[in-house]
């Protein structure tokens, strides 16, 4: 089912709670195979793409609700982090907030209390902000079914992904298992760039046992962060370019996912991290996130793989840290080779 925005959009009156409500949501990161870089306004993309949802590294959120006498002119809210008030994340949150309000206008007849907590560390520098933004459109949806009748399964999933999506593009792609892909494909169906989707086949079952083992190489904020990265693609003198080729590796790995063809996994993988960070060294201003750590880790990778024959390889999100993806039976092996030889912090994780 393909649903359009006004699908998403509630006008009809709540039931009114009793009293105070709590909700409870968590949310897992995801790690993209084909990359989303570029977006237009409202957060639509400007290409597919297609990710593994990781097991571990996860937000959790609970809110507390108290009902108000008259709704909020706008959503009315206290965000806690770990215990502590943070005022410095509210203005981003309220932006979210107002983007959403005529999809849930139900969310301003509430003062709301936010806790949120990251079973990953603190500033890992890990994407949290898909974690953080799909665990709270979890969880507005999950006030949605408390105030509404309406039970559509498939849609109010779709609405989650469509909700999280206008707090962080890649948060579209943190609300189910094992692999989603964000952004209409004309060759792959029921594909939207309003909301990810599940693809429509099984993942193969030799990524059902996959790991991704992420290298803190970089602790800490973003030098320059995914919005700035997105923006410098309005302009880039490889945007179309990068527009063709990520249309044709989403089909390319949407292929391989069902087959299992691991040894392509391997090569468009490697091939998506790498243009990306291209695309940001091209870009103007240029920018580099890798640092030489990350270097040396990715040459590590592929000379493992070249003298072991191990199925290893690596991803990269927008920063110096390197995703190590592979099967899960190479684990022993991978711990005598590579991981010993690595020391900065690892994330142990899977999808
Ligand atoms: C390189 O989703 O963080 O990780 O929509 O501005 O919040 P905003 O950007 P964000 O961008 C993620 C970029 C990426 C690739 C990806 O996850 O697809």
């Amino acid at each position: 089912m393909n649903f359009q925005e006004k699908d998403f959009i509630r006008n009809d009156k709540p039931i009114t709670p009793a009293g105070r409500l709590q909700l409870h949501q968590e949310a897992p990161s995801n790690i993209a195979l084909v990359k989303y870089w570029g977006k237009y306004p409202v957060q639509l993309p400007m290409n597919p793409s297609v990710s593994f949802t990781l097991n571990q590294s996860k937000t959790i959120t609970k809110a507390k609700l108290i009902p108000l006498k008259k709704p909020a002119p706008q959503t009315d809210f206290r965000f806690f982090f770990n215990g502590i008030h943070q005022p410095d994340f509210e203005p981003k949150m309220a932006d979210f907030f107002q983007r959403i309000e005529k999809y849930a206008p139900y969310i301003n007849y509430f003062h709301w209390e936010i806790h949120s907590q990251n079973t990953f560390p603190h500033s890992s520098g890990i994407a949290s902000s898909a974690s953080a933004f799909a665990a709270l459109a979890k969880l507005i949806i999950e006030l949605e079914k408390k105030l509404f009748t309406e039970k559509n399964a498939e849609l109010l999933l779709a609405k989650t992904s469509f909700l999280a999506r206008l707090g962080s593009g890649s948060a579209s792609r943190s609300v189910a298992h094992p692999v989603m892909i964000w952004g209409e494909h004309p060759e792959i169906s029921n594909t939207s760039d309003l909301y990810a989707v599940q693809p429509e086949f099984d993942l193969h079952p030799a990524f059902q046992n996959y790991r991704d083992t992420i290298v803190l190489v970089e602790k800490g904020q973003k030098k320059v962060s995914s919005t700035a990265g997105h923006n410098l693609m309005n302009h880039h003198k490889y945007k179309d370019i990068r527009r063709q080729s990520a249309f044709d590796n989403a089909l390319k790995m949407h292929q391989i996912l069902q087959t299992g063809d691991i040894e392509t996994f391997i090569e468009l993988t490697e091939a998506e991290a790498l243009e990306l960070h291209a695309l940001m060294m091209t870009s103007q201003p240029n920018y580099l996130l890798m640092m030489p750590e990350t270097i040396r880790i990715l040459h590590l990778i592929r000379k493992i793989r070249q003298q072991s024959h191990i199925p290893v390889c690596f991803t990269l999100d927008a920063g110096a840290n390197v995703h190590i993806l592979y099967p899960q039976n190479y684990q022993s092996k991978l711990d005598k080779t590579l991981f010993n030889r690595i020391e900065s912090d690892l994330i142990k994780d899977h999808i």
